[in-house]
């Protein structure tokens, strides 16, 4: 059997995970974060770079191998930002070199999707909700299909930006969770569902002008904040397993944490008789295990590349499933 290395440096996050056989061996990671304010690319980058060798030394030593028992090196070839996935690359084309192994380039969004098998979800409707991204995703016919999207922003990228406003750090998505467990007190946000589309630029409005009014408790806006926006998700999520006549639903992405969409998503698969995925946390945030764990998947199918570029913004519907 081989094993696989795989390096994820899409974002805010360096890690390094180990995968042999689909069993995760290893799962290392250190991310880039703010105190206020937002992610800078290019502070993400150097914070890859200064970080990369003490991440890959350590998943190693968790494995309990030397590098040399390495068969290929996975890296993130996109979609993200172009410093940070620079600095994946160019550690796994050293890597790749040095060890005289195969690099597969992987997909970001479809590493997010394929690590979900590991809860045993077999044929399901990906409700994707990370930083940069909110899709709701199926198989078919050779490809991952987009069912539904946001037209503007990700859903992390708006919760961090509502953060902002609110003075709090980078990712503010945990913060925001806490904020919101000690409100009930629901005030009404714009609800903007388009087919199985959603928009959240004109909610992050309404959230803004609501803050710098200081007539609303930072606490009931989070509540009312993620009432509303994890509802939209929930209906177009609906509407996908209704469309597609699918029986799954896995969720996926960084926002997937969030223990109240987790409930909201089962008590709606409960609901029409579906059954409800969830990975635990440390596969459901960026990580270097899922990368592995497609390339795994990649590898044993035969795909592999002499010398890759990033692909910064390749989209999910892009890839062809060659492995399926
Ligand atoms: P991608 O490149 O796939 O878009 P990403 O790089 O943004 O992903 P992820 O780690 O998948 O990274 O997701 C990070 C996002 O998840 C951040 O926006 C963060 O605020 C959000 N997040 C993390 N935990 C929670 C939580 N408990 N509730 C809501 N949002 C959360
Ligand atoms: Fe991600």
């Amino acid at each position: 059997m081989p094993i696989i290395l795989g390096i994820e440096s899409t974002a805010h996050t360096f890690g390094v995970g180990v995968v042999k056989d689909g069993k995760i061996l290893s799962n290392v990671k250190k991310s880039y974060t703010t105190e206020s304010g937002g992610i800078i690319p290019m502070e993400a980058a150097k914070h890859h770079n200064e970080v990369k060798r003490e991440v890959y030394s350590e998943a190693l030593k968790d494995v309990g191998i030397k590098e040399d028992g390495i068969d290929a090196i996975a890296f993130s070839q996109g979609p993200g930002l172009a410093p940070c996935l620079l600095e994946g690359m160019k550690f796994a084309k050293e890597l790749s070199n040095k060890l005289g192994k195969s690099i597969v380039p992987v997909n970001h969004c479809v590493a997010h999707l394929e690590i979900g098998k590991i809860t045993k979800a077999k044929n399901p409707v990906m409700l994707y909700v990370s930083g940069a991204n909110t899709q709701i995703i199926a198989y078919s016919s050779g490809k991952y299909r987009i069912f539904g999207e946001t037209l503007d922003v990700g859903v992390g990228n708006f919760i961090d930006n509502f953060g902002r406003y609110a003075g709090i750090g980078f990712p503010a998505g945990p913060k925001i969770e806490e904020l919101a467990r000690n409100s009930n007190k629901y005030v009404e946000l714009p609800y903007n569902v388009k087919g199985m589309d959603i928009t959240l630029s004109g909610i992050l409005t309404k959230l803004k002008n609501m803050i710098e009014s200081k007539d609303y408790k930072i606490e009931d806006l989070a509540y009312s904040m993620q009432e509303t926006v994890f509802a939209m998700l929930v209906e177009t999520a609906e509407r996908a397993l209704a469309h597609t006549g699918k029986s799954e639903l896995l969720l996926g992405g960084g926002v997937g944490c969030n223990k109240r969409l987790q409930e909201m998503c089962e008590i709606m698969c409960k609901e029409r008789g579906a059954k409800f995925f969830c990975p635990p946390a440390s596969l459901l945030v960026d990580n270097g295990a899922m990368i592995a764990y497609l390339g795994e998947i990649m590898f044993n199918a035969g795909i592999k590349e002499k010398d890759p570029d990033i692909m910064p913004r390749q989209r999910t519907d892009q890839v062809d499933v060659k492995w399926r």
